[in-house]
């Protein structure tokens, strides 16, 4: 019996470090997404604010309400949805994980409810020449998803890990690797490289996709 116990103790530990070292835990890729969704926010702020100043209008608005339409919506958040969050609905999850991911769906839902109400505003601030109004909710939604994002990083990703096995994750970044496959990941790397160059941030020479985490 010890023998036993002491087998299964060390086929613990090979599988604990299997994992450690040479699988990647399921939330990595959101987590290198939210890396480059902060950078964008980041630079939208900074571009908003210097063109406030200098009394010129924000020509990144366009270029952020396709990023939020296409790479937060249509690929991020689907990826969230309907492939992290679907997996977990299907497993027995702690009442309080149930609660946040809910929470973090309807956030989604008010995200993309304000990025309408923006795509409005750019209409009208366009016949109008008046574009200070679409910058303000510009500024205030990225303060939002920056809130989004710490709450997935922070308190919901590290919670929901443990219902998922080494084998189960990897099946789901197969998942994501697939979904990458439909979308044109570059054109919205080139769009962060857009607004961090106007904004004269240093541009990077790499999107850094995985050292963030
Ligand atoms: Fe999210
Ligand atoms: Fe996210």
């Amino acid at each position: 019996m010890v023998r036993l116990s002491s087998e299964s103790a060390w086929a613990g530990d090979l599988r604990r470090n299997k994992q450690r070292v040479h699988g990647m835990q399921v939330h990595i890729p959101l987590v290198a997404e939210h890396n480059i969704i902060s950078r964008m926010m980041e630079a939208t702020r900074r571009l908003a604010g210097q063109v406030r100043g200098s009394g010129q209008g924000f020509n990144g608005q366009d270029t952020v309400i396709d990023f939020l339409c296409m790479y937060v919506d249509r690929c991020h958040h689907v990826k969230e949805e309907e492939i992290l969050f679907h997996h977990l609905e299907k497993k027995k999850i702690h009442e309080g994980d149930r609660k946040t991911m809910e929470e973090l769906i309807q956030e989604h839902v008010f995200i993309m409810k304000s990025t309408g109400e923006i795509m409005s505003a750019r209409a009208e601030a366009g016949s109008r020449g008046d574009e200070e109004i679409v910058d303000q909710r510009l500024r205030i939604l990225s303060g939002y998803y920056l809130e989004h994002i710490r709450k997935e990083n922070e308190t919901f990703f590290p919670r929901v890990l443990k219902y998922f096995s080494y084998y189960e994750q990897n099946s789901i970044l197969q998942e994501f690797w697939r979904f990458n496959e439909k979308i044109p990941l570059e054109k919205y790397h080139a769009a962060l490289h857009k607004m961090e160059t106007l904004t004269g941030m240093a541009s990077y020479p790499s999107m850094r996709l995985f050292q963030s985490v």
